[in-house]
């Protein structure tokens, strides 16, 4: 059994779009082991997304992840980090094939509505960061 971290972005949060979501996973044989709403602060946003520090929309892409509240999630099952990345779509929404959750509902490729881990070792840093109890 895999883990994997899910966040569902402020665009889909602030559009009610978790339980939508949420049901995608679980249709899918991804079970939500632990899910919290929480809103994190730039700096915090800014940890998260480190690995993105040289990119010219990193700066954009912590403000965003910091503008509302979020949903944090560990899913869990057979091949969850790839299970999860082919539910989510490609990166752009413009890009991402039909019935993917970014296809659905995302808005742009900084409105995505969703991230997911993309790899194992990035998996267990990402529970780490936001589920350390
Ligand atoms: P996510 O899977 O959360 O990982 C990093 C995020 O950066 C990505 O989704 C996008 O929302 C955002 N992003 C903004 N611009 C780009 C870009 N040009 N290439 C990749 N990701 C981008």
């Amino acid at each position: 059994m895999e883990q994997t971290l899910s966040i569902i972005k402020p665009d889909a949060v602030e559009r009610n779009l978790v339980e939508n979501i949420k049901n995608i996973f679980i249709k899918n044989n991804l079970n939500i082991k632990e899910s919290k709403k929480i809103h994190i602060s730039k700096e915090e946003a800014s940890e998260f997304y480190k690995v993105h520090q040289s990119k010219s929309f990193y700066n954009d892409l912590c403000a965003y992840l910091s503008s509302g509240p979020i949903v944090v999630m560990i899913l869990e099952g057979d091949n969850a980090i790839a299970a999860n990345r082919k539910l989510m779509g490609a990166t752009n929404p413009k890009d991402a094939e039909e019935n993917t959750i970014r296809k659905l509902y995302g808005i742009s490729i900084d409105k995505n509505s969703v991230h997911g881990s993309d790899s194992i070792d990035n998996a267990k840093k990402e529970i780490e960061f936001f589920f350390k109890d």
